[in-house]
């Protein structure tokens, strides 16, 4: 096999493909030169409409992010991926729960989660009913992880 090939592949942590992939720069850094929260918290929730983007092709907004717990310090340069999975879908709004992770040290580190709640919306900006394509709940929410 290719070595330099090799080198820069990834682990499979997770059995799905990240929503996101990104490697975050100095620009993104807070004053302690770590990673700003608020950068991850907005790949979170890009994360988030892109899995919310597998249920309904409908427009949605944020309403509420909760729950984000940042437990590990990202640093400049690292891949961050941003796993997502659909937990809720109700009447007008879908639930997804976002893991970030990144690789360090040849082991994947779990930095961040959070549940965020989008509402799908009509041309006014009102809450309407969900056109899902399937009701896709593929994960229960765990709070052990
Ligand atoms: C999203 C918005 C249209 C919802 O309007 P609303 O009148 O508050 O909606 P409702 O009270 O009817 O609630 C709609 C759905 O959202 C859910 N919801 C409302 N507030 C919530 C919150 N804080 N967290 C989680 N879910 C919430 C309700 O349970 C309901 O879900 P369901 O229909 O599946 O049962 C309105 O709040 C809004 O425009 N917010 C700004 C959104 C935005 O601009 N986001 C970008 C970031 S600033």
């Amino acid at each position: 096999m290719d070595e330099s090939k090799e080198s820069i592949s990834l682990p499979v942590s997770h059995p799905d493909e990240p929503s996101i992939r990104v490697v975050l720069l100095p620009r993104d850094t807070n004053s302690q030169g770590t990673i700003f929260g608020g950068i991850i918290l907005s790949y979170i929730d890009l994360a988030g409409a892109v899995e919310v983007g597998k249920t309904t092709r409908q427009k949605v907004v944020t309403v509420g992010i909760k729950e984000v717990s940042f437990k590990a310090p990202v640093f400049v340069g690292e891949v961050v991926s941003f796993y997502t999975t659909t937990t809720k879908v109700g009447n007008t709004s879908v639930t997804v729960h976002v893991d970030v992770e990144v690789w360090r040290n040849q082991e994947s580190i779990h930095v961040t989660e959070a549940d965020l709640t989008f509402v799908s919306v009509d041309e006014n900006g009102h809450p309407t009913p969900v056109v899902a394509s399937s009701k896709r709940i593929n994960r229960s929410k765990n709070k052990s992880r």
